[in-house]
């Protein structure tokens, strides 16, 4: 763990240097707002959230739409960056980078659903404005696979995005993924934003039925009923969260790397949605309900049951007689989290200098999406990401 202050050192400076850059190349605020879109019909700012785009589970997708999402993803993993990501080769490279260089920032914080939802739409934006994409992104309803995870639509070889990496080390999976359109990607950037040497590296697998079990029913019916915001970010992190990401394994499991591969977006538009139900729950109360810190401050929140926020590493999942827990996930596992507060960071995210996540808190893409805030994310029928889940 020695290199670890280094790399946070490293990354901090980085992230503070291309903020700096966009900052300095971006126009105002003002011409910003006016250039957000839905849907991305180019040119077209959205006044208000007429036609929402229509989010559904991967399973009720027909056959067309299905290879219409993966040959538009296929598509970002081959159109050339453009938004001066160092090192990236890719729009998926770029993307990829956005989520490497906030890691320490958007995960046990309060913005981590918001983030990730300002993401999504990110990604979703490249894929209809980039690769002419007509659908909309689509959720894995990962309830319904628990019980059958490795059977599950999405890692079939033709119609999906294949299935468990190849054997490694004596265990089933671990290694690249060998079938399925993603097979030959390779990824560009590393976990200290480094460009990986050899041309990349491969997105890999590890399945875990005992993993993904934190999918079941009542772990989501834990966290929608959570009476707070706190509670239920905590809760959805605990162990609805680490079900996509440990389940998977590989690159999923890395904190850092995991939207490398394209399950990740699957996956995160699925909590996406339960964070929605729960809003919706109470939507006038909680369209503006944000809570938590803003930089993940040691020692990191304390192990608990669903109501405390525990680190990957601390969640014990019992399934079928198996006991498992999500530690030794990828190489770039936990980088950033939980280490010294840097203070010099905090300022960054216009929570007025406090180390507590608010409505004004900058949510940053460089330059894929304008900046946004929580607070305009917050209502997903609303003016940034205009959106229902069906
Ligand atoms: C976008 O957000 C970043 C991070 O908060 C900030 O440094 C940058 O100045 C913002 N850019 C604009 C155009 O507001
Ligand atoms: C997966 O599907 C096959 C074929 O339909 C079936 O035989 C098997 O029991 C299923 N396994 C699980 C874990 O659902
Ligand atoms: C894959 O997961 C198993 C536990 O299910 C673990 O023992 C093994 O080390 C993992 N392999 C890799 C490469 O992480
Ligand atoms: C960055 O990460 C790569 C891959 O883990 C490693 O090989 C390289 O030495 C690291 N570079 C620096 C400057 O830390
Ligand atoms: C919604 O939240 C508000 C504020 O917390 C609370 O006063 C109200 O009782 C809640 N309504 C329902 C239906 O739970
Ligand atoms: C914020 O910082 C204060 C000290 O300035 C500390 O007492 C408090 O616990 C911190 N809150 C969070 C949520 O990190
Ligand atoms: C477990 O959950 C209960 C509430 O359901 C809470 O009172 C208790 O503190 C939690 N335990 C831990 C270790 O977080
Ligand atoms: C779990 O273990 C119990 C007793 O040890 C056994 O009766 C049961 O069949 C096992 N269940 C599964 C799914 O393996």
């Amino acid at each position: 763990m020695h290199g670890t202050a280094n790399l946070r050192i490293a990354l901090a400076a980085l992230l503070l240097y291309t903020l700096a850059g966009v900052s300095a190349a971006s126009s105002s605020p003002k011409t910003q707002l006016s250039r957000r879109r839905c849907g991305g019909k180019s040119g077209s700012p959205i006044k208000n959230c007429a036609r929402k785009s229509q989010r559904k589970a991967w399973d009720d997708l027909t056959p067309d739409q299905r290879k219409d999402y993966i040959s538009s993803t296929l598509c970002l993993t081959t159109t050339p960056a453009k938004h001066g990501v160092p090192g990236a080769k890719t729009l998926w490279d770029e993307l990829h980078y956005v989520h490497i260089v906030q890691s320490a920032y958007i995960h046990f914080v309060g913005a981590f659903l918001p983030f990730h939802r300002y993401f999504l739409l990110a990604h979703e934006t490249l894929l209809r404005r980039e690769c002419n994409y007509r659908g909309h992104i689509p959720y894995w309803n990962e309830v319904n696979d628990v019980f059958t995870f490795r059977n599950s639509s999405v890692f079939d070889p033709m119609t999906g995005f294949g299935g468990d990496g190849a054997p490694l080390a004596g265990h089933p999976g671990g290694g690249c993924i060998t079938d399925g359109p993603f097979a030959d990607l390779r990824l560009q950037l590393t976990a200290n934003l480094t460009v990986a040497p050899d041309g990349g590296y491969c997105i890999s697998r590890n399945m875990s039925d005992c993993l993904f079990s934190g999918a079941l029913q009542e772990n989501l019916d834990a966290c929608l009923s959570a009476p707070t915001f706190e509670a239920h970010r905590n809760c959805l992190e605990a162990k609805p969260h680490i079900a996509g990401h440990w389940g998977v394994g590989g690159t999923m499991s890395d904190t850092l790397l995991s939207p490398g591969d394209p399950l990740f977006f699957l996956h995160h538009t699925w909590l996406d949605k339960l964070w929605w139900e729960w809003q919706s729950r109470n939507l006038s109360a909680r369209l503006t309900e944000i809570s938590g810190p803003n930089i993940v401050v040691p020692p990191a929140p304390p192990p608990g049951n669903g109501t405390g926020g525990p680190p990957p590493g601390k969640t014990t999942f019992t399934f079928r007689n198996e006991t498992c827990s999500p530690s030794g996930g990828g190489p770039g596992q936990g980088h950033g989290i939980g280490e010294p507060l840097d203070t010099a960071l905090t300022d960054f995210f216009g929570d007025g200098g406090g180390n507590v996540t608010t409505l004004g808190h900058v949510l940053f893409s460089h330059g894929i999406l304008p900046n946004s805030t929580i607070g305009e994310v917050m209502d997903l029928g609303g003016g940034v990401v205009c959106a229902e889940y069906v």
